[in-house]
């Protein structure tokens, strides 16, 4: 049993607390020093000085340390099943990555039960907890067929309420002499099946998966049906379609490996996140990461996920991702924990989690650290403490939570 209080309580004498509200505190990441936070009925409840908090609840002293909004990751693909440990290998010996791989791990899917489906991802979401990420968006993608995608965004939905039908991953192999005959599939029948269990779409658009048109086909379905629209977009070329994501009003359009200077400037002007995936460009040993700088500079909101997947990032953890985002796509510290918190919630067009504002959910991190710079000056190494969601621990170092 942890001794870290679950419920109402005040965490105090936290050296660093990170809000991402400028009204509350220092800069863009609104920072407040000898700092406490008062949680109720797991909700922000009050947040200012140690000096001026509510005695009367139950105390946890941070001891000086820092203490973030939880990760919100916008982006993962972990109802699956089998393991591409050997084309990781073989792509470390020079094969190049593919959207084929997908195929794979569909085979093993398809064979897995539900409950096989969602103990793989219950696996991999106490991961993300204990590197602290507390809001998870889950495709489906991995069925490709109604069945196995229906059972993929159903077990997605006992887990998250940020479901995402992703049955336009790739073409599945029955299909392969008639894409579009899998593009009528999915925008119909295998749409109505996965409906009741799903807020988003979602549409792998890119090289050996689907053109722009079909792309849009798929998404128009979902809309017209409810579903909100994000995209999987310019990872393994320079395709043309950001312009489509915007105008359909995608709430993100993630990958943007390949981007031209036109499809930085319409992204800066749209209300599309750019949701960036670098330990994708880590694990694909692609040639270059996304121009994140450039998004930044142009004015563009930006996340960052792992984007979790057996085949072309199989990493759950936020902190590498800022890390990376750090070293490898020039941005800095402060921008890269303000895209792997407010950043993954704007993604998913949630006001209630990524910031510490009273009113907002009770999703925070207490890390082993003085400040959240140590994500990327102490790579690596785990920092997380304690992570709470609604106010319940759901990771506590040492402890079983
Ligand atoms: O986000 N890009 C498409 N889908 C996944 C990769 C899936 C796989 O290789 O299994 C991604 O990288
Ligand atoms: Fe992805």
């Amino acid at each position: 049993m942890s001794k870290t209080p679950t419920g109402d309580f005040s965490l105090i004498n936290i050296g660093q607390l990170v809000t991402n509200n400028s009204q509350l505190g220092e800069g863009q990441l609104g920072i407040i020093n000898n700092a406490a936070i008062s949680i109720v009925d797991g909700k922000v409840a009050w947040v200012g000085q140690t000096s001026n908090v509510d005695k009367s609840l139950q105390i946890v002293d941070a001891n000086g340390d820092c203490v973030i909004p939880g990760f919100v990751d916008s982006h993962s693909h972990i109802i699956f099943a089998g393991d591409r440990s050997n084309e990781f290998a073989a792509r470390m010996a020079g094969i190049p990555y593919s959207a084929g791989g997908i195929k794979v791990t569909t085979a093993a899917t398809r064979a897995a039960s539900e409950q096989e489906l969602k103990i793989n991802a219950q696996r991999l979401i106490a991961e993300m907890h204990e590197s602290g990420t507390t809001t998870i968006e889950i495709k489906s993608g991995y069925g490709l067929d109604v069945e196995t995608e229906k059972r993929s965004v159903k077990v997605a939905s006992e887990l998250t309420v940020e479901v995402t039908f992703l049955g336009a991953h790739v073409v599945a192999t029955e299909f392969a002499d008639n894409p579009d005959a899998y593009v009528d599939l999915v925008a119909g029948p295998m749409l109505d099946a996965c409906l009741p269990y799903s807020k988003w779409i979602d549409v792998f658009c890119d090289k050996g998966a689907f053109t722009t048109s079909q792309t849009k086909k798929i998404l128009e379905a979902g809309i017209a049906n409810g579903l909100k629209p994000r995209v999987h977009l310019n990872q393994l070329e320079q395709g043309d379609a950001v312009g489509m994501a915007i105008e359909l009003d995608c709430a993100s359009a993630d990958h943007l490996t390949y981007l031209t200077d036109g499809d930085i400037d319409a992204l800066a002007k749209s209300n599309t996140v750019a949701g960036l995936v670098p330990a994708c460009e880590f694990s694909t040993r692609s040639p270059f990461y996304p121009r994140a700088r450039d998004l930044l500079d142009a004015g563009s909101v930006v996340s960052l996920s792992p984007d979790c997947n057996p085949g072309s990032s199989y990493s759950s953890n936020m902190p590498f991702c800022i890390a990376l985002a750090v070293r490898e796509m020039h941005m800095t510290v402060d921008e890269s924990l303000y895209a792997a918190t407010m950043g993954g919630a704007k993604a998913l067009r949630r006001n209630d989690v990524g910031h510490l504002t009273v009113g907002a959910n009770a999703d925070l991190v207490l890390l082993n650290a003085p400040t959240y710079v140590h994500f990327a000056y102490r790579p690596g190494v785990p920092l997380i403490k304690t992570t709470w969601k609604d106010g319940n621990v759901v990771f506590a170092k040492g402890a079983s939570a």
